[in-house]
């Protein structure tokens, strides 16, 4: 039976109040009594056991609709109005999280290959990506790093390429012509990626990792015309890195602000689409300005610097090696919740699972460390080269499902069983479920909790526990759950429990509360309120109920507190006023209840924002 084909009717203090669909499940308070709206044919106990019902009906069930529907919609609002006293309704939701773009997989050339790149080096990778099995995992991407372009242009300013490096390889094909070696591995059924730089030198100006120094390997002056030419010869991804940007002393918030225009031009003169990689290595907080930057509907950005320079087989620098501390180090600084969210995501860097340095255990937490993180997994290793155990920790199905959850959030720290004894949770898309990591970073095992209280779960409720890692279930459990985690290793858990239903508010425009359903669109300088907004989790999960009838994704600016606001992507909610939900964490003050949530554009098109719900 579902919940948007019955009403219910529910005597409250020998009172009738028949309810609307849309209240099934709204507790509330009217005339001072505690109610519950039920689905009739169930119990009606009311919220907390508070009051007792007169009489609760067992039917009648009726069909919301026509006259009879306004009438329980009319009668309802009396009861709505009431809750207003209280300042807040709790609902279920009852709006569709609507799909946000996940992180990408994929592969990159940088850590094995650096300069050295070349057209029969992708081709090698592309072709390992799918005889791995990686490609059947999700990883699509293969994408072309530093390296693929020597400096020069034409007198007309276009890209010139090194035709020995990117040869035909079809007979009607051109040698240096990059769209050869993307159509090759379109081929295969893969997308592809290509790599500029800010300023007006790239990396390899300002310092070679092998080979001579090449100026001028960066795209500004020429953003429009290099990033067309990208889109034209049919990339599907860019990194836009930042060494030419820093040495000038460029402002990245401006440049990448200008990228993303230049790269909404190529897509509106192409059709083609191009996703933005940000790499300024967290240089000016980027998680405070590059989610949605320069509009666009979907980004990532690195939170740090390089976890290890490249490792390339056969030349001078073979001997390096990658360090456990310095990819947690890369973990860490990667976490920034509150700025991801409905397609944007920290970076915290190429993973380096798979390359010389890491052990079988370690390159295990770091893939879950990765996926905890909801991050881009975009593998360095060389894929021709990977050991079995390499390929089922990057391919491990259950960790990746955690990594790629609809909803689209980062996993954050809720507990500490001791120094470096971590409980890490990331709130997955099916409500109480949490995605959890418990990460021993000491040099000695030791035992490491986690409580359900940790996971915003109801303690009177038993969980179920799935080993990610280990791809087994482990039982049911009663409020916490324990294990010995061995030295500088993880354990990921999968935990089913229950949560309370979110409180669900609604939206004050200009100092007026606005009549639950309706919505409102934040247009310039006319923000969206939601004020008396209470927590009482570290960071609140919001889920926030919208329509957006256009084709496009809208975006908007949350402001928590009047502090430094997130841009959200509103992506479309279908024709009509059908509504839809995306979910964000904010940090908010927990031990009060007046919170102040708002949302505004700085445009004039913006999502209609109709209500939020808080867990
Ligand atoms: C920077 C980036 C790396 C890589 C190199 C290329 O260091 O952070 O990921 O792209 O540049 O030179």
């Amino acid at each position: 039976m579902a919940v948007s084909d019955v009403a219910g009717v529910c005597f409250i203090a020998e009172k009738l109040f028949e309810i609307d669909p849309y209240y099934v499940g709204t507790t509330g308070k009217l005339a001072g009594i505690r109610f519950q709206a039920m689905i009739a044919g169930q119990s009606c106990f009311p919220f907390q056991t508070q009051i007792r019902c007169a009489q609760c009906s067992g039917g009648p069930m009726s069909k919301a609709g026509s006259s009879q529907g306004v009438r329980f919609a009319l009668r309802m609002l009396l009861a709505v109005a009431a809750c207003y006293g209280t300042g807040t309704l709790q609902a279920q939701t009852i709006a569709k999280q609507i799909p946000v773009p996940l992180p990408p997989l994929g592969w990159s050339s940088w850590n094995s290959f650096s300069n050295t790149v070349d057209s029969q080096v992708i081709q090698n990778q592309a072709k390992a990506l799918i005889a791995s099995g990686m490609q059947k995992a999700g990883y699509q991407y293969v994408n072309i790093d530093e390296g693929w372009w020597l400096g020069q242009r034409d007198q007309d300013g276009n890209i010139v390429v090194d035709p020995t490096a990117w040869p035909p390889l079809t007979p009607q094909e051109r040698a240096g012509d990059m769209s050869n070696i993307v159509r090759y591995v379109h081929g295969l059924g893969l997308k592809a990626g290509i790599y500029t730089d800010a300023g007006k030198g790239g990396c390899s100006t300002v310092a070679p990792d092998i080979g001579p120094s090449m100026p001028n390997t960066g795209s500004e002056g020429h953003y429009e015309q290099d990033f067309l030419q990208f889109a034209k010869w049919g990339f599907d991804y860019v990194k836009v890195d930042w060494c030419g940007g820093n040495k000038e002393n460029l402002d990245p918030a401006v440049q990448y602000a200008e990228i993303a225009r230049a790269i909404a031009m190529a897509e509106g003169a192409t059709g083609h689409t191009l996703y933005y990689s940000i790499c300024d290595w967290g240089n000016q907080s980027p998680w405070t300005w590059a989610p949605g930057r320069g509009g666009v509907p979907a980004d990532i950005w690195r939170t740090s610097g390089d976890i290890v320079a490249p490792i390339v087989a056969n030349s001078k620098n073979s001997g390096r090696k990658a360090s456990f501390p310095g990819m947690l180090s890369n973990f860490d600084r990667g976490i920034h919740p509150e700025a991801q969210h409905t397609g944007f995501y920290n970076d915290p860097d190429m993973m380096v699972i798979g390359m010389p340095g890491l052990t079988d255990v370690q390159n295990r937490v770091h893939m879950a460390l990765w996926a905890m993180s909801g991050a881009p997994l975009i593998v360095g290793a060389d894929l021709t080269t990977l050991s079995e155990s390499t390929r089922a920790t990057l391919t491990s199905p259950a960790v990746l499902a955690v990594d790629q959850d609809p909803l689209g959030l980062q996993a954050v720290k809720v507990a500490e069983s001791g120094p470096g004894l971590d409980v890490w949770a990331k709130a997955l898309s099916t409500p109480g479920q949490r995605a959890v990591l418990l990460l021993n970073r000491t040099n000695a095992a030791a035992p490491i909790s986690v409580h359900w209280s940790d996971l915003g779960l109801l303690e009177s409720s038993s969980a179920t526990i799935n080993d990610a890692g280990a791809q087994k279930d482990l039982g049911v459990f009663s409020s916490a759950y324990s294990v010995t985690v061995a030295p500088e290793d993880a354990v990921m858990l999968v935990i089913r429990g229950s949560e309370e239903k979110p409180v669900r508010y609604d939206a004050v425009e200009s100092g007026k509360q606005l009549r639950s359903g309706h919505g409102v669109t934040p247009v310039q300088a006319h923000a969206v309120r939601f004020n008396n907004v209470k927590s009482t989790s570290h960071f609140a999960r919001v889920e926030v109920t919208y329509t957006n009838g256009d084709k496009e994704t809208l975006l908007a600016e949350l402001r928590v507190n009047g502090r430094i606001a997130t841009r959200i992507a509103f992506p479309p909610t279908g024709s009509g006023s059908a509504e839809g939900r995306i979910t964000v964490q904010s940090l908010l003050d927990r031990n009060g209840s007046d919170n102040i949530l708002t949302f505004s554009t700085d445009g004039d098109r913006g999502p209609t924002i109709k209500s939020i719900a808080v867990h």
